[in-house]
């Protein structure tokens, strides 16, 4: 109930700053809650913050798990966030969001914690550029101070792939109609105020099927993408899985994928980001240092991610305690990682706002 009333103030508020009167007119029919939560702080807090969005300067976090946030989504958007992550569960023909099965709840989907928000928030910052693009420019994005910076919706598909697909296919479509979302037509990618991103059960051979139109892209597995390159005509075989069987086991980045997965498999018209998980790709040493070997694995991954103009994400960074995950964070950027997967964000737009080094996203190449 509680985490009900949190979305309920949430989208009441966002409607009421957007939409001062017809919005607000179909959330007093949606939510019956609408009384307490005018009368809440929260409301108050958001109403004030999304009227004035202008100051926030975006940088490259991901809010990992963003949907356990008190207030998804726009948490991130606050702190400048340009990922934030969902897990999504087919169920029904609606795609709830959590964690696990049992923490689903029926107003905590997809469209009315993501898609819907997120419609809502570009067509207002769309209707007020509109007098300065001239109808001509591209769409603007969710950062009045970055117009042109996409904001990647990475969805975590948990159930089966094939059958999940075509429902998020569906969902997508109040951001795709409004070109929105950033696209490949077959010969180049046009960037969009956002770029999805698709993980966990993403099944790759469906991500490719259409050749003139993708707008879910594919999250390469960097260790995979790593093993094609010590010698350029090396393949590598994922796990034998047989197409008609598509398991939900069989995890990011390798659902769907050809049985050999050679340098050429992956690249920027089909895929994002290229991820692993830092504890199982890299590792700490026994006294919780990165040494040169490591460091060396690590350049070695970033390089040929960017050699493949991917953008390079680390799954399960040590998040306690507070100076080791630090001391990774700061190798990471060091280094030309380009998006730091983060729960606390607080922490990490600090630390990326206190400059590391001078680094902007685009400079990882090396
Ligand atoms: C590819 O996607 C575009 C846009 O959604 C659609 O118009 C077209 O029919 C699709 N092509 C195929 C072969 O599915
Ligand atoms: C990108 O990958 C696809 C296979 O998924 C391949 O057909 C295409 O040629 C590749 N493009 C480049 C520029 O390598």
């Amino acid at each position: 109930m509680l985490g009900f009333i949190q979305f309920a103030t949430i989208a009441v508020s966002i409607g009421i700053a957007f939409f001062p009167d017809k919005f607000l007119s179909h959330a007093v029919r949606s939510w019956s809650q609408i009384e307490f939560v005018i009368d809440t702080d929260d409301a108050a807090h958001w109403l004030v913050d999304f009227q004035t969005p202008g100051d926030v300067v975006p940088v490259g976090c991901h809010s990992h798990n963003d949907y356990w946030r008190t207030v998804p989504l726009f948490s991130a958007l606050r702190a400048g966030c340009i990922g934030v992550e969902a897990d999504v569960w087919l169920f029904n023909e609606e795609l709830y969001v959590g964690h696990t099965p049992s923490s689903l709840a029926a107003t905590r989907t997809l469209e009315s914690m993501y898609i819907g928000p997120l419609v809502r928030i570009l067509d207002y910052q769309n209707r007020r550029a509109e007098s300065l693009r001239r109808g001509h420019a591209a769409p603007v994005g969710v950062y009045d101070t970055a117009p042109q910076q996409t904001l990647v919706l990475l969805i975590d598909l948990k159930t089966d792939g094939g059958v999940t697909w075509p429902v998020l296919q569906k969902q997508l479509a109040p951001l795709r109609e409004r070109g929105y979302l950033t696209y490949f037509n077959g010969e180049k990618i046009v960037q969009g105020p956002i770029t999805v991103v698709g993980t966990g059960n993403t099944p790759f051979d469906l991500v490719i099927a259409n050749t003139t139109h993708k707008d879910v892209f594919f999250d390469a597995p960097l260790d995979k993408l790593v093993g094609t390159i010590k010698s350029p005509s090396k393949r590598v075989r994922r796990r034998v899985r047989p197409a008609s069987r598509r398991s939900t086991d069989v995890g990011q980045g390798l659902s769907g994928t050809p049985e050999y997965i050679d340098a050429g498999t992956f690249n920027a018209s089909n895929s994002y980001y290229a991820s692993v998980s830092f504890r199982q790709a890299i590792a700490l040493t026994w006294h919780m240092r990165l040494d040169d070997t490591k460091l060396e694995m690590l350049r070695n991954q970033i390089r040929i991610a960017h050699s493949h103009g991917l953008k390079v994400r680390y799954r399960g960074i040590p998040g306690w305690p507070r100076a080791l995950r630090d001391y990774v964070w700061r190798i990471l950027l060091r280094e030309g990682v380009d998006i730091l997967n983060v729960d606390d964000l607080a922490a990490a737009t600090r630390m990326l706002r206190a400059g590391s080094g001078g680094h902007t996203w685009d400079s990882g190449l090396r």
